[in-house]
């Protein structure tokens, strides 16, 4: 396993083909997903040569907290359905190797189940908002009562982007037992073991407030009838003084909203297009960062995510104005292939990558990465 693509390919192979799909698609016609990964590409390193680089470091701190490397695992939901007990293998890598993690939502695995096995080890809570205030109150307090240092508000899901993948695979938690789905399960043995073991097999967090919902029709119709389209900056502002602690801004794409998020009192946001999973047409996450760090300037963290998959993208985003960023699928094909293992190796391939490309680019200290590491443009290019 010598690249986060080598674990793609045993994650394709050993989950189930819906959950599979559900990580690797996008929305629509997928023009932002592959973006994502293509305006990295495109980014030309500068190598500089001679300077002495014997001592190197890639630790440095994310609100504060102090990190491996300047990478946290992002919320994604249903985690717990590319490994048995997903969600707490994950906050456990990323906790030993010494990054964030953020629970979704939308999890299987309950923040208590999370907060249980990392020994209250804090991570991280991402909030969707919903229509019942009250109900998000109440999973305000329990991120609170599970120890978590940070809150993630996902402002880039007003209503759910469609996902073409997800509708054809009739994606279901579990997976209904039909003809198709059960050939594809009797292929994927040591999923299903690790399923029949496992605590959970529905959204931990929002159970109960899920009656009825297992399939992505119910689910899209769910969200759209909780999730608040009215959602609006006074709510943010709202969530903030009921959290009282660090809050970070997600799904921010335009410098005009960034500025909106410092006026919010946010402690940092995250340029995001939450992997080209809701607006499809909309710039790469790394195009879009620039005028967003410009325009929030020195005020808050700007942290990034969508399509970070290699150590040099991190570097990349860093050169750009990413104080730190996230990564989603990257560690979910670490999971699924491997479990917690997997993601250890997801990190241990990303920080290597960072440490060499820095090395190259004859840097000593991540926080000493600024744009100068990129070779500029050919004019008119
Ligand atoms: C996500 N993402 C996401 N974001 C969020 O705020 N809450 C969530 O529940 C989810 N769920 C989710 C599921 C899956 C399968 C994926 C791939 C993504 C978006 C996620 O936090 C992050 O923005 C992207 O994953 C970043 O893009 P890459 O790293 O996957 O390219």
């Amino acid at each position: 396993m010598t690249c986060v693509e080598d674990l793609r390919r045993v994650a394709r192979a050993r989950v189930p083909r819906m959950f599979y799909e559900y990580v690797d698609s996008g929305s629509w016609s997928e023009s932002t997903y592959r973006a994502n990964e293509r305006d990295f590409q495109q980014l030309l390193l500068r190598q500089s040569v001679a300077r002495d680089i014997s001592r190197r470091t890639v630790a440095t701190t994310m609100l504060g907290q102090p990190v491996a490397m300047p990478v946290a695992l992002a919320p994604t939901g249903l985690t717990g359905m590319q490994h048995a007990d997903g969600e707490i293998l994950a906050a456990r890598a990323a906790r030993d190797f010494g990054v964030p993690f953020t629970l979704s939502t939308m999890s299987i695995c309950a923040l208590e189940d999370v907060a249980a096995h990392t020994g209250r080890h804090p991570f991280w809570f991402q909030l969707y908002v919903m229509r019942d205030r009250a109900f998000i109150e109440s999973l305000i307090e329990r991120a609170k009562a599970a120890n978590c240092s940070a809150l993630q508000l996902t402002l880039d899901l007003p209503v759910m982007g469609q996902r073409h993948a997800d509708i054809r695979n009739g994606l279901s938690v579990p997976p209904r037992p039909t003809l198709r789905n059960l050939l594809d399960l009797a292929l994927r043995t040591r999923w299903c073991l690790g399923m029949l073991g496992t605590r959970r097999r529905s959204f931990g967090n929002i159970v109960g407030h899920v009656k009825g919902v297992d399939d992505m029709a119910s689910l899209a119709a769910w969200t759209n009838a909780q999730f608040d389209p009215s959602l609006s900056w006074a709510d943010v502002e709202w969530i903030k003084r009921r959290w009282g602690g660090p809050l970070v801004l997600k799904g921010i794409l335009d410098a005009e909203d960034a500025r909106r998020a410092v006026d919010c009192g946010a402690d940092a946001l995250v340029v995001s297009n939450h992997g080209g999973r809701q607006l499809d047409g909309a710039p790469s996450a790394i195009r879009a960062l620039p005028a967003v760090a410009q325009a929030v300037g020195r005020g808050i963290e700007v942290w990034m995510d969508s399509g970070v998959r290699s150590g040099q993208d991190v570097l990349k985003a860093r050169a750009l104005g990413a104080r730190g960023t996230m990564i989603g699928r990257a560690f979910l094909y670490g999971l699924g292939a491997f479990g917690e293992a997997g993601v250890t190796r997801v990190l241990q391939i990303i920080q290597r990558e960072l440490d060499l490309t820095m090395a190259f680019c004859g840097r000593t200290h991540i926080d000493d990465v600024d744009a100068s590491v990129l070779l500029a443009p050919p004019a008119g290019g």
